[in-house]
């Protein structure tokens, strides 16, 4: 596996993530290549939102994956690497994140990055993934009071080609651990948890509940530890009371 090992540079699309499909659809593509674009006029976000991008001032990329004879049981693993590269990416620049279950990227309470995953599963095995990007570089002025940069972050202007060179490197790091060592993969993203093994509030049901992350499991589920008991949750079934 190699991530960037064709690369396609785009100044305006409609989303990376559909420009991936279409390239996996009309097998256009390899296992690894990468689309980049300067701008997207319909930039999607998780929960059917719409992510938001000044032109040419973050990175906004899909990469896609063919994996050979890799059972979906990986899938969360790919999910959880892809957010310890984001992670070394941000640490490059002197940004120090942390993950918010499953995959948002926070720092000091706001999200600098998001990931849309989009897989064609098949017969137990992943026959492709997309593994889209938006991490906010230069942009410093948003809709959305939650959100940051690494500019608002450390008030340095940096080159997107640059920041997308770092990400490569840094899943090309992580590619053969996850297959060679998957669990390790798991530690690691545990490790860089928000609110790991700290008591915090949460939603649950429309009632505030309170309770302590302990782990994911294969599904990519949330097990967290209330009044002593264990629970596990998928993605929309538990909402973050702190940022
Ligand atoms: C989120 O809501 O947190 C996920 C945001 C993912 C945005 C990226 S930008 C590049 C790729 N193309 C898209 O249309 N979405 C993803």
């Amino acid at each position: 596996m190699f991530f960037g090992n064709e690369i396609f540079r785009l100044d305006r699309v409609d989303s990376t993530n559909n420009f991936a499909a279409n390239l996996i659809n009309s097998q256009l593509c390899q296992n690894g290549t990468a689309i980049l674009s300067e701008e997207q006029t319909d930039g999607r976000g998780q929960r059917d939102q719409v992510w938001e991008s000044e032109s040419n001032s973050n990175l906004l990329c899909s990469y896609i994956l063919l994996p050979d004879n890799v059972s979906v049981e990986l899938l969360p693993y790919y999910n959880w690497m892809l957010s310890l590269a984001l992670l070394e990416t941000l640490q490059f620049f002197n940004v120090a994140a942390k993950i918010k279950w499953p995959n948002d990227i926070f720092v000091n309470g706001k999200k600098i990055c998001g990931v849309l995953l989009e897989n064609q599963i098949g017969d137990g095995l992943i026959k492709s993934m997309i593994l889209g990007v938006g991490l906010n570089v230069n942009q410093i002025l948003f809709k959305n009071d939650n959100a940051t940069s690494i500019k608002l972050q450390t008030q340095i202007d940096y080159e997107i080609e640059e920041v997308f060179k770092v990400l490569n490197e840094a899943l090309n790091k992580w590619a053969p651990i996850l297959l060679n060592y998957p669990e390790v993969i798991k530690e690691e993203y545990l490790k860089s948890l928000y609110l790991f093994n700290i008591n915090a509030k949460y939603k649950v049901d429309g009632r505030v509940i309170i309770g302590s992350i302990k782990s994911v499991n294969h599904l990519g589920q949330l097990l967290i530890s209330i009044d002593g008991k264990e629970k596990l949750f998928n993605h929309k079934e538990i909402e973050f009371i702190h940022a």
